[in-house]
């Protein structure tokens, strides 16, 4: 297998490469040699890194094997060379940014395991994301992207955890397409094209989840203008943003640093915006916006405060954060109130 290690991020900051092939056994191997085989490969697999499924149904595997490109180009070449199976044929190999299996050193799935999971599954109370299982399913084998995405997303909305998203939905779908296959209710083309989906939207996720997790936040901001600035553009935009992603916002347009620092210090805001003018450098005004931030950051001993800037010479980059001692620069109003939450959220795991 010829995969290259790809520079692009995934949630552990690098890509992993997902492989599926089928292949006949060589001869019935008994419940005990597949369960040995099985436990043999989870430790090694633990090892390098490589999670997966394999599937066994009468005298055909199918098995997908995700991991980082070292570990699985390991992995492969000890299973291709394995005399245990043959007829190899290898179905997908891609790039991908986010694991299937990320909790399965490798899941086994045969025709009696599936009776013995059935069997349990009564006795257990299914997790409340359970009931949309078969309709993911069935959309992941006809190979409807564009509807996956769209319930996943919806269910990202109603407040869910990507990791929940994950673990009770992504994971058992993939595992009810697998009882599809050993129930001969699709081909392997479809579960493999399946599989690549559902692992496109995992990713997908990850990112929305995030995101929407952090368009929900409470925080408060107080959005100034510079002390003694009287253009307030910015500040009039910024203010409709957070109010739109759910902050208490509040705004000031206070004639010192001292006036500033007094209503940072009364209030206890989490964030606070503070905005020279967007039409007009104000490359004099720097130093005075430093004692501003600084008097921001004094103003709020053991309560973390992010302090931004924004305003013309932010734009243009011909000034930035540091310069001014700040903790994020604006360069356009668009995106502002997520890039504070992150900071905030960040912040606040540090203390
Ligand atoms: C169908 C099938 C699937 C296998 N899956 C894995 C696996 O996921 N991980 C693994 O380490 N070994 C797996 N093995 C076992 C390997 O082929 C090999 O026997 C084992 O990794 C020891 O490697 P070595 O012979 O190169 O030392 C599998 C074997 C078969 C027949």
């Amino acid at each position: 297998m010829q995969v290259q290690t790809g520079s692009a991020p995934t949630e552990t900051g690098r890509w992993i490469g997902c492989l599926t092939y089928q292949s006949r056994a060589v001869s019935r191997p008994s419940e005990s040699e597949l369960r040995q085989l099985v436990e043999e490969a989870r430790a090694r697999n633990r090892s390098l890194g490589v999670t997966g499924m394999l599937l066994y149904e009468n005298g055909r595997f199918l098995q997908t094997l995700e991991g980082p490109p070292d570990g699985l180009e390991q992995v492969w070449d000890s299973i291709r060379h394995d005399e245990r199976h043959r007829d190899i044929e290898v179905l997908t190999e891609h790039m991908v940014s986010s694991r299937l299996f990320s909790g399965w050193d490798l899941l086994l799935y045969s025709r009696e395991d599936r009776e013995r999971r059935a069997g349990r599954a009564s006795d257990l109370a299914p997790h409340a994301l359970a009931h949309y299982v078969p309709g993911l399913a069935q959309l992941a084998l006809d190979g409807d992207d564009l509807r996956i995405n769209a319930r996943l997303a919806g269910i990202a909305e109603q407040g869910w955890s990507a990791d929940d998203i994950i673990s009770h939905l992504i994971e058992p779908v993939a595992r009810a397409m697998g009882d599809a296959w050993l129930a001969d209710r699709c081909c392997e083309f479809d579960l493999t094209v399946g599989l690549s989906m559902l692992q496109l939207a995992g990713h997908a996720v990850r990112t929305h989840a995030c995101t929407a997790s952090l368009r929900r936040s409470r925080y408060s901001i107080l959005l100034a203008t510079a002390p003694g600035e009287p253009h307030m553009l910015s500040t009039a935009m910024l203010a409709d943003q957070f109010t739109d992603a759910g902050w208490r916002v509040e705004m000031a347009f206070p004639p010192s640093k001292e006036a500033l620092a007094n209503q940072v210090a009364a209030q206890g805001h989490d964030a606070v915006d503070i905005a020279l003018s967007d039409a007009l450098p104000r490359q004099r005004a720097l130093a005075r916006l430093r004692e501003a931030v600084e008097a921001c950051h004094r103003a709020s001993p053991g309560h973390l405060v992010v302090v931004s800037v924004g305003g013309r010479m932010f734009a243009e980059a011909s000034a930035s954060a540091a310069s001014v001692g700040a903790d994020h620069a604006r360069r356009s109003v668009g995106g502002t109130s997520l890039r504070l939450a992150q900071l905030l959220r960040q912040g606040r795991s540090l203390q």
